[in-house]
């Protein structure tokens, strides 16, 4: 039997945007497995806990057989081992990511070399994207259609008013 390659997906995703929808849909072709990794434990004071992270992503990724996702605690090597991952995909969309994406899988190559770390540049459209501008742009009624899916515009509308 072949293995199955498996890559791991992960981030904050607080929330998920189109620049991590688009990235996912193209590591679903790449991989027979795609686990989406939602960190639980973050030290940024998210205003989504990771069960609406969760939600919002499935709802996103649901025409995407081969797509699941899952939070994590601790290290992410630890987790893409658990889960028989040989790959973790992470989204490069400018230059300014490039120092902690490159610090970060030094890291993981020295904690678990036999961890791959795999680098997307994000689609061109969505380069400007990231997800604390989506929420700026929510908390002032700005429209976020085309920076976040469709399915999780309202959801996050909602939780930013109450939130406010
Ligand atoms: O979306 P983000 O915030 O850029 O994702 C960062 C993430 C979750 C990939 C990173 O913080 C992470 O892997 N955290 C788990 C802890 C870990 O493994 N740290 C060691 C490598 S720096």
């Amino acid at each position: 039997m072949t293995e199955l390659k498996i890559a791991v997906y992960p981030g904050s995703f607080d929330p998920i945007t189109c620049g991590h929808l688009d990235i996912i849909k193209r590591s679903c072709k790449l991989f027979d497995k795609v686990i989406v990794a939602v960190l639980n434990n973050s030290a940024k004071n998210p205003l989504f806990s990771a069960e609406e992270k969760i939600m919002m992503i499935e709802k996103c990724t649901k025409d995407f057989k081969n797509c699941t996702v899952e939070s994590f605690d601790g290290l992410l090597v630890d987790f893409a081992k658990e889960k028989n991952a040989d790959t973790v995909i992470r989204g490069l969309r400018a230059i300014s990511d490039f120092e902690y994406e490159f610090q970060m899988e030094l890291l993981n190559k020295k904690l678990n070399p036999e961890i791959e770390t795999l680098f997307m540049v994000t689609d061109l459209n969505c380069l400007y994207i990231s997800s604390s501008v989506v929420k700026e742009i929510c908390r002032y009624g700005g429209d976020t259609k085309g920076l976040i899916p469709d399915e999780i515009i309202n959801y996050v509308k909602n939780k930013i008013e109450k939130e406010c």
